[in-house]
């Protein structure tokens, strides 16, 4: 099994470049599918397993799909689409399968899909995704661990508002509005960068999507879209990640191809933390010379404060001056990084959806495991500053949303490797 084997103490500094969102790049790659006539060329995509893991479902459906890792790009040809199937096997690695739902229902008019389970962070239901896709005219049938649905009538333009916002369920949504007979209106959307990332490529192909980062989107729907090529805009959360390592081991990082309007809730937090960042067209400058701050923090739907980021903004927390609280308000379970974290000496006592984190802790190293991706995220966030060498398991967790992570970090001066052992 592969291993990071991580000593802390170094300070980083230098500049680490930002790779292409993950959670952009999946929900366009499922949009590929509404692309006709011609190839689609994405740039900018991440080398992740979570794109190879999407790349493979579509193959399974019979659509054409090259990845090029090394030049980060993906060429997708769907002009014909010969399966409507996608596999337990797949949709159980990767949730985010779900999401050519909509795609093949507005294409096809019929999906199949397995139920996608639970994960580490919830159980994490789609009664959103299938009661938008209702409203729009799909027939949805459950049976032996598969969803089945049909369009007997075509797709046709509706009224759906989200009990919460999804950022799952809007995405299902507008794909298989865009080409639903006349105007579908979302209210309570997700407002997510990502989602406005989604509408902008389904308009390039000639979708008719307004409103995408506000809380009402009204699509008119097309006969046709065009597949076209399109550029995957920066992972926030990958740059949150590395901001708060630079924060964590008192360093010196500039950020590139960081977008700072995506990043407005983690940067107020790190400045409340006392940490100093500046922001300039290319990217985000983070520089620590002292111990952080403790702060609260809440995660919330876009705008606020990112469930994403909040395993790795709570391992800064444990090295924090005081005592701070943390409240998971998206996820149901999404403290799984606290026992691992109590292994390296972190006090953390969890009530509910709330964690109360001690700070000024002497992190050691020792051997720990990620248990989903963020944790896993935290967890080497925390070996960065801890006292001698942790070990990390289960880095396939990390994989699915980090590019080049160990690359990334030696270049910037810390002390990682990956080991199989
Ligand atoms: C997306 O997941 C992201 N994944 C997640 O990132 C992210 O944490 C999440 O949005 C919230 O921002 C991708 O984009 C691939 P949701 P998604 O539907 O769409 C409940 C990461 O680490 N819900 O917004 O699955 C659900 O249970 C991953 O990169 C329903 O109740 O998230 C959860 O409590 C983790 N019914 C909340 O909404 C539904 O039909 C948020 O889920 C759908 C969701």
């Amino acid at each position: 099994m592969e291993r990071l084997i991580i000593r802390g103490g170094n300070r980083l500094c230098g500049t680490v470049k930002i790779s292409g969102a993950k959670n952009a790049v999946l929900p366009v790659i499922a949009a590929t599918l509404l692309g006709q006539d011609r190839e689609t060329c994405l740039d900018e995509v991440p080398n992740l397993d979570d794109v190879r893991t999407i790349s493979e479902l579509l193959r399974s459906l019979g659509v054409t799909v090259r990845h090029e890792p090394e030049h980060n790009k993906l060429f997708v040809d769907a002009t014909t689409i010969e399966n409507i199937t996608a596999p337990y096997d797949l949709v159980r690695r990767m949730r985010a399968s779900f999401l050519i739902m909509g795609p093949l229902l507005a294409r096809l008019g019929r999906a199949k899909i397995s139920l996608p389970g639970g994960c580490a962070i919830g159980t994490r239901p789609i009664d959103l995704h299938l009661k938008g896709l209702e409203a729009l005219g799909a027939k949805i049938s459950i049976g032996h661990g598969y969803i089945e649905a049909t369009t007997p009538d075509g797709l046709k333009g509706a009224q759906i508002y989200l009990d919460f916002p999804s950022v799952g369920a809007t995405e299902n949504i507008l794909m298989a509005a865009s080409m639903a007979e006349g105007q579908t209106v979302i209210e309570n959307p997700a407002q997510e960068p990502e989602i406005v990332d989604l509408a902008n490529y389904l308009n390039l192909m000639g979708a008719k999507i307004r409103g995408a980062g506000t809380n009402v989107i009204k699509v008119d729907g097309a006969k046709k879209l065009i597949a076209r090529d399109y550029t995957i805009i920066p992972d926030r959360i990958e740059a949150g990640t590395y901001m708060i390592a630079a924060a964590m081991t008192r360093g010196d990082v500039y950020i590139a191809n960081a977008i700072s309007e995506h990043l407005k809730p983690v940067i107020a937090k790190l400045k409340e933390a006392g940490v100093t960042v500046i922001e300039d067209v290319d990217g985000i400058r983070v520089v620590c010379d002292r111990r952080v701050r403790a702060v609260d923090i809440k995660t919330l739907p876009y705008p606020g404060f990112p469930t994403d980021m909040q395993a790795q903004f709570m391992a800064m927390l444990t090295v924090a001056e005081g005592t701070s609280v943390v409240t998971e308000t998206v996820f149901e379970n999404r403290f799984m990084h606290v026992d691992e974290l109590r292994r390296m000496g972190a006090r953390i006592k969890i009530d509910g959806r709330t964690s109360v984190v001690e700070g000024q802790t002497r992190l050691t190293g020792c051997q720990v495991k990620a248990t989903d991706l963020r944790a896993g995220a935290a967890i080497v966030l925390a070996a960065l500053v801890a006292e001698g060498e942790t070990q990390v398991a289960y880095i396939h967790h990390i994989d699915r949303g980090y590019d080049n992570l160990v690359q990334k970090l030696v270049s910037i001066g810390a002390d990682i490797k990956r080991v199989d052992c």
